[in-house]
């Protein structure tokens, strides 16, 4: 089997080098924003020192702005599995990609009509969607979870749904617990009764192969600092959808796709960028001797090598936390259901909070989050307000040694 060269890619980061006073800094801050490649920060550097412009001019630095945009529109929709790269717009970042969608969605509802979203869900999929809702006079309904495990709760799905049902909103994996949901079949349930699907891939993002055919959705959002790129948010959406619900934009503004969702002058630089975390994602096969040939398949090879490194590392860490007094670790924790999950763990102590957890952890160099990451919803549902949970996230660049110093270091701190 092919392994992941994780030292090897290590070297790629510069922000990995970095030391403090207790040694070596670990990131697991890996949900809130990944490290960045050398190759992606040069990308940015490059646009800048070279071709910054605005687009549409006939002229050299206007004429490669253009063609830069139009790759990373390419690189986008090998990493969705897109075929058409028109069907990819981009942006500021996925929650104000999604504000601008359901705002423009929401006018198509009326009185009466119903949206479903999740109770395991960013308040990013959650919140655009219930004003939208609020808008229309269309109501909300929800997917319940199942406190034990952190899953969707299916029979509230299905209970929810009907010929009423509008939109589907739900993430494809929880920021705050890792679960990966079975979006396949939800948006299939959702199709059966007329309804849209959107999926909030943005935490799936780094660690699996997203193929926005296979899910069967009809809108997908992702932002490119959570996969090793800059602070870019992307929409997918169907062709037909994005071309017959109206955006709100601007006159002189093309009408045309992919510019018609892509509001104001974009951040060229920093999409220069996403297709550079994209193309490093792609080499992560090739480095483990996984022969490929188009984008598209070098990124399966990559995420064959990047899940089963993340899985062992997650393994490595349910193991130590269970071994942890007055602990207690919210989500999938059964050994035999890691393929139900991602290699983000939250977890709570019996006394000290998630933020002193966390400060401690920091004076050994040990990066790591603490609060509600925004998955508001799920905090408020599991009764971990105000202070949510101590969030450990893994990536492909972390090690076993890390893990190891993470639970060191923990077991220091709640001893
Ligand atoms: C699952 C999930 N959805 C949405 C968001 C919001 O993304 P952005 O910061 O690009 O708006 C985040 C950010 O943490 C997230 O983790």
């Amino acid at each position: 089997m092919h392994q992941l060269a994780v030292h090897e890619l290590r070297s790629n980061f510069p922000a990995l080098a970095r030391t403090g006073p207790s040694g070596p800094v670990a990131y697991f801050d890996g949900p809130a924003g990944t490290q960045v490649p050398q190759a992606v920060i040069d990308a940015v550097a490059d646009y800048l020192a070279h071709h910054n412009a605005n687009c549409g001019a006939p002229f050299g630095t206007s004429e490669e702005t253009d063609a830069i945009l139009s790759e990373a529109h390419r690189a986008v929709a090998d990493f969705l599995g897109a075929s058409d790269p028109g069907e990819i717009a981009f942006g500021p970042n996925m929650t104000t990609l999604t504000l601008a969608l359901s705002r423009a969605v929401g006018k198509t509802w009326q009185a009466g009509d119903e949206i479903i979203v999740s109770r395991l869900d960013h308040d990013a999929n959650v919140t655009p969607w219930v004003l939208a809702a609020r808008d229309a006079g269309a109501v909300v309904q929800h997917i319940e979870i199942d406190p034990a495990d952190c899953t969707l709760d299916l029979e509230s799905f299905e209970n929810a749904l009907s010929e009423k049902t509008r939109l589907v909103a739900v993430g494809y994996a929880s920021n705050c617990v890792g679960t990966i949901n079975p979006v396949r079949r939800i948006t299939e349930m959702a199709r059966q009764v007329g309804a849209l699907s959107f999926i909030d891939a943005v935490h799936y993002a780094p660690h699996g192969l997203i193929d926005v055919g296979e899910i069967g959705c009809d809108f997908l959002v992702c932002s490119a600092y959570k996969f090793f790129g800059p602070h870019v948010g992307m929409l997918w959406g169907r062709r037909k959808l994005l071309e017959s619900v109206t955006p709100y934009k601007l006159r002189p503004s093309t009408n045309k796709l992919p510019g018609r969702w892509m509001t104001g002058t974009q951040n060229h630089e920093c999409i220069a960028g996403v297709r550079a975390a994209i193309d490093y994602i792609a080499t992560i096969g090739a480095q483990a001797g996984q022969a490929a040939e188009s984008r598209r398949d070098k990124l399966r090879a990559a995420f064959n090598v990047i899940t089963p490194h993340e899985r062992e590392l997650g393994r490595q860490l349910l193991t130590g936390l269970r071994e942890l007094p007055n602990v207690r670790v919210w989500g999938i924790t059964d050994e035999d259901r890691l393929n139900q999950r991602v290699p983000t763990v939250s977890f709570t102590h019996e006394r000290l909070t998630p933020r002193e957890i966390a400060a401690r952890l920091a004076e050994s160099g040990l990066f790591v989050w603490p609060g509600n990451h925004y998955a508001l919803p799920l905090t408020e549902t599991l009764g971990l307000e105000p202070h949510g949970t101590l969030r450990i996230g893994v990536v492909h660049y972390n090690t076993a040694d890390e893990i190891d110093r993470l639970l060191a270091a923990l077991r220091r701190v709640i001893a």
